[in-house]
């Protein structure tokens, strides 16, 4: 199936993704001029990983841990309190390229409740799992507002167990889930309380961040830009495919603002080197070191353990290497 695009960011109608920030119509045109690739992509495979980190399981934890941690999660919404704009004009913040099953998306949303923010994937059967485990917290979530049953919330404590156990017995395998299984073990666990924004905030396109990326987002708009385990690529020859080069740094630094941070993440040291060698040499980009985030960005700790792949590393007893970078001015610009 082709790929459809707005032709350019002014013309993407937002409305659909974020129904309680645009209504139709008022984000790009109401009939939003869209590109279709025609491409025959050729999809990288991506390991699934189920989610185990839920964004209620974050804040629980945080909530949970010595002040540090709680102090991150406050200092996530003053940060955002200080970049909050006016509704009208709202526009994506954060962009998860290669968003895989969502967990960042879930796990920032509660910690930047006024922020949208946009998984990007390009394989469908993600995308559509995404879809509906965001449309499954959103319903849960307006249901808990509503005012639920105490049966209803005991029988959401029982399904939170019972997906407990499934993750730990199905930890290797949870591929083998098939999508509505996956679903029903989100919708269940996922949320039993209401938590700020209540998902309304995030988002996911199918899309091809490669070629399309400058057609979603003007100048600037960015202020977190996201690349968690992308796909290796091991072979020389397929190196071409990263995600990660010099030409393609220049369109995420055009889409992010300065002072914006690029998050980098893998568990292959091959990767982190290349990622790291082109971040590091160009010249919109200055690499943040690790002690300045680490326990001091809330964002960080959602990078390393929020997502599927993530996780799949931790149970692995994996390596993982992060690498952060701010956005800085462009000399020319003047
Ligand atoms: C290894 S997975 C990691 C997923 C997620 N970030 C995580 O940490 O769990 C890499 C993801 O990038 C997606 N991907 C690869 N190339 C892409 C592209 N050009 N545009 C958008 N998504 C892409 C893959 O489909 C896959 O879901």
């Amino acid at each position: 199936m082709p790929l459809e695009y707005p032709l350019n960011p002014e013309s993407m109608d937002w409305s659909g993704l974020y129904p309680d920030y645009f209504t139709a119509g008022t984000s790009g045109e109401s009939e939003a001029p869209t590109a279709s690739s025609g491409d025959r992509e050729e999809v990288p495979a991506a390991e699934a990983g189920g989610c185990a980190a839920s964004a209620d399981g974050l804040k629980r934890k945080l909530a949970g841990e010595p002040e540090s941690s709680l102090s991150l999660a406050k200092k996530a919404k003053s940060d955002e309190g200080e970049s909050k704009s006016g509704s009208e004009d709202k526009v994506v913040e954060f962009a998860d390229i290669g968003c895989g099953y969502g967990g960042l998306l879930v796990a920032l949303s509660p910690l930047y409740p006024d922020t949208l923010m946009l998984g990007m994937e390009i394989r469908t059967k993600l995308v559509n799992y995404v879809q509906k485990r965001i449309e499954a917290l959103r319903t849960i979530q307006d249901k808990l507002d509503a005012g639920i049953s105490s049966e209803a919330e005991a029988k959401l404590e029982q399904d939170a167990a019972k997906r407990n156990e499934l993750i730990s017995n199905e930890a290797d395998d949870e591929e083998d889930l098939n999508e509505e299984e996956k679903r029903k073990v989100e919708e269940a666990g996922e949320t039993k309380v209401v938590v700020d924004g209540k998902y309304k905030n995030i988002a996911v396109v199918r899309m091809n961040a490669m070629k399309y990326l400058p057609n979603f987002f003007a100048k600037g708009q960015l202020s977190k830009i996201f690349f968690l385990f992308p796909d290796p690529h091991f072979k020389k020859r397929k190196h071409k495919a990263r995600i990660i080069s010099t030409s393609l740094i220049s369109e995420y630094a055009f889409a992010t603002k300065i002072g914006g941070i690029c998050y980098t993440i893998t568990d292959v040291e091959d990767l982190h080197l290349w990622m790291k060698e082109h971040l590091d040499s160009h010249p919109l980009f200055e690499r943040i070191p690790d002690e300045e985030l680490l326990g001091k960005d809330p964002v960080v700790e959602a990078v390393f353990n929020c997502t599927e792949e993530g996780r799949k590393v931790t149970r692995n007893k994996g390596q993982k290497f992060l690498a952060c970078y701010r956005r800085i001015s462009d000399p020319y610009d003047n």
